[in-house]
């Protein structure tokens, strides 16, 4: 898939239940990866702003938005079109940016920590002395799993490639296996 720099692109106008945002950072989550690759089922179709991962300031609100937040407030959220200065996102999904934190440090917050949250928690009803094996330790999911998994107080084996072997150890994890032989332990 070919990818385009516009620089006439047209800010977006927030819908029902939307607000724009002027967008401070971005992430490319894998589901980025995936659409660019065709295999992100729910994904939108070419031409579309690449794209949905973001943090930024609000600046506009559109109609039927209950108890808005005020503009200028930082949020992190999910929409269309994140790699562009301005987006849109559906406000009943949106988390403020904690305080004292940049747009750049919240990111993970909205969808790497809370996938890995939900699959510690309520999904692997993790326990303190049970253990736990996380696959892609190195990724965004796997390093917000291990550290939770750490703070749950449970044994954490986990899997990356030799290279990543390093930032998975200092995140916390008892045990580090080779990703491509996990057969082989060190
Ligand atoms: N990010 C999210 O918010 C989110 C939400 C829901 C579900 N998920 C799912 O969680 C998984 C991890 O996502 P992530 O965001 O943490 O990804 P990521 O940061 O891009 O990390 C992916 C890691 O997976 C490992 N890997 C193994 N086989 C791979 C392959 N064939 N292609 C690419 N990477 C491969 C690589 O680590 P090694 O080199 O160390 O093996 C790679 O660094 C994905 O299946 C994703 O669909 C993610």
């Amino acid at each position: 898939m070919d990818l385009t720099l516009t620089t006439d692109h047209r800010r977006p106008t927030p819908g029902p239940g939307e607000y724009l945002i002027r967008v401070g950072a971005a992430g490319i989550n894998f589901a980025d990866v995936m659409q660019t690759h065709g295999t992100y089922g729910a994904g939108p179709q070419a031409p579309y702003v690449a794209g949905f991962e973001a943090a930024g300031e609000i600046v506009g609100v559109g109609p039927d938005v209950k108890s808005p937040l005020q503009f200028g407030i930082h949020v992190i959220g999910t929409g269309p079109g994140a790699f562009a200065q301005y987006m849109t996102m559906p406000a009943a999904g949106v988390l403020p940016v904690p305080s004292g934190w940049s747009d750049a440090a919240a990111l993970g917050l909205v969808l790497n920590w809370a996938t890995a949250l939900a699959a510690l928690k309520p999904l692997g009803e993790i326990q303190a002395g049970g253990t736990v094996l996380v696959h892609a330790a190195a990724g965004g999911v796997g390093q917000a799993a291990v550290r939770l998994a750490n703070h749950y107080g449970a044994r954490v084996i986990a899997t990356a490639s030799p290279a990543k072997h390093d930032t998975v150890k200092a995140l916390g994890a008892d045990d580090v296996l080779d990703s491509r032989r996990p057969d082989l332990a060190e």
